[in-house]
């Protein structure tokens, strides 16, 4: 039976036989002993089967190379050399997949993290995104069980709507129209009652509607699922294709949603801290030495929470200077995000009361007429994270809402149902999840913490 190296690495029991399946990191020796260092991506580390010169002859292990898999076997032994507790003395080794040495593209010195891009379908095997995606896969993992162990349901949205969630008019067409000659209507526009779903349709940019549904039923909820946004945004921090995570609670307001995101953000990175440490020490030394310290500042501090009317205020008599100005009224920009987080005050920041003329349709309209009950929570070197908020549940305020930011009303009747039918106050917030998996491993581009990165002018493998 297969151990995994990290099974073995860990193991107590030693003089045994043992079998490992990885795939080779490097073999170098003398013409008496052989020594290879095999990754089966159980975990950052390696181990070394050590191939006697009596026992395997130069020829017998000509394949077993840089990038080769193979199958070893032999007595688990306490090591002799530094740096490991224990290796394989080889009984056995077998070449499952060669790799001509010269042609393997990750070769031993260190490629660049924008090389790797190219290499997307490869870069698995490096070190790095080993780590990353054990991570990724633990914060997923930790929002599963977080949500559950709450009594929360999770819900499947649709990833093909008929609708526009976030008003933002950033949707990618989905369509089985010819593209060279499309049907017409008589006043020329192209007619969608002959495509697929006899109207347009696109990919969703958010659960939350639906999800919203589903909390006017079943009490707490939320999805986690992969969401679209045709911005041209090429930054560092924006991806066209990327996972949201949105809870929505039944008679939450404001207050109790901004504790439910604090929670649920330390919880993460607790859980990734405490199931991931050695990929995490990994990231911390090999990248970005502050990692663990940024780290631990999220779980030990209490996010500072403010409105957007008092965070103006300080970013006006700040004594940077920004590049962009800063007026009650527009949208902050990150470097004011960053400004708010990492200079003033030092800690996650959480923003509320946000003018209503920047945020969405839903978002519960406050008593001054002018701001809606919206969060953002904002993270040290990430910015925005979080973006959420409490409901308008009132349907006469809604529909206002809707007409003044010109969303068609026809098209959500099934939204405006909740709130005729047992509406009720609830809240809710969409947590980007590569941004969570770039703030975790301390990457400093989105494109590297995601398998198949998309942004504009890519969609390659
Ligand atoms: O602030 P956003 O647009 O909010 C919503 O979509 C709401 N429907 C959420 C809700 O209340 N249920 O997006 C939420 C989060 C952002 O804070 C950010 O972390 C992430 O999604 N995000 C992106 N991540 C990567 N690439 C992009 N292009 C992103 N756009 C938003
Ligand atoms: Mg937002």
């Amino acid at each position: 039976k297969r151990s995994t190296v990290q099974q073995l690495l860990s193991s107590q029991e030693l003089d045994r036989e043992v079998l490992v399946k990885g795939w080779v990191r490097s073999r170098r020796g003398n013409k008496y002993v052989q020594f290879i260092i095999v990754n089966d991506g159980s975990t950052i580390h390696t181990i070394q089967a050590v191939a006697n010169a009596e026992q395997f002859s130069e020829e017998s292990l000509r394949d077993v190379g840089n990038g080769a898999c193979v199958a070893i076997r032999g007595q688990l032994v306490a090591s002799q050399g530094k740096g490991q507790a224990v290796e394989i003395q080889a009984t056995e080794v077998t070449v499952l997949g060669k790799a001509d040495a010269e042609a393997y593209p990750l070769q031993k010195k260190a490629t660049s993290l924008e090389h790797l891009r190219e290499i997307a379908h490869l870069r698995p095997r490096t070190n790095t995104f080993g780590a990353v995606l054990r991570v990724r896969h633990a914060l997923a993992f930790g929002i599963h069980k977080f949500f559950n162990d709450r009594g929360f349901y999770y819900v499947h949205t649709p990833i093909i709507t008929g609708s526009d969630a976030e008003g933002a008019g950033q949707m990618f067409r989905v369509t089985t129209l010819p593209p060279d000659n499309p049907p017409r209507t008589d006043d020329g526009a192209i007619d969608y009652s002959q495509d697929f779903f006899g109207k347009q349709t696109n990919l969703t940019v958010s659960g939350q509607l639906e999800g919203e549904l589903a909390a006017m039923a079943l009490g707490s909820i939320y999805t986690f699922g992969p969401t679209f946004r045709a911005e041209n945004s090429n930054t560092a921090r924006h991806l066209a294709e990327f996972w949201m995570i949105e809870p929505e609670v039944a008679f939450n307001e404001l207050e109790e949603n901004m504790d439910l995101a604090e929670d649920f953000l330390q919880y993460l990175v607790r859980y990734a801290l405490e199931h991931c440490p050695d990929d995490l020490q990994f990231l911390n030394d090999q990248y970005d030495k502050e990692l663990l310290t940024r780290l631990s500042f999220v779980t030990d501090n209490a996010f500072q929470r403010l409105t957007y009317t008092e965070a103006v205020e300080i970013l006006k008599s700040a004594k940077q200077k920004f590049e962009f100005p800063v007026d009650w009224g527009t949208d902050l920009q990150s470097e004011h995000e960053r400004y708010l987080v990492e200079k003033h005050f030092k800690k996650p920041v959480i923003l509320t009361n946000y003018p209503k003329e920047i945020k969405a349709f839903y978002m519960k309209l406050d008593e001054d007429g002018r701001t809606v009950r919206a969060m953002d929570v904002l993270f040290p070197g990430i910015g925005e994270i979080i973006g959420g908020s409490q409901r308008e549940e009132d349907y006469e305020k809604l529909l206002g809402r809707m007409a003044d930011m010109h969303v068609p009303a026809d098209e959500l009747s099934w939204y405006l149902d909740t709130r005729r039918f047992g509406t009720a106050p609830h809240a809710g917030f969409g947590l980007g999840f590569e941004r969570l998996v770039l703030f975790v491993t301390g990457m400093s581009n989105i494109r590297d913490v995601i398998p198949f990165p998309r942004y504009p002018k890519n969609a390659e493998f």
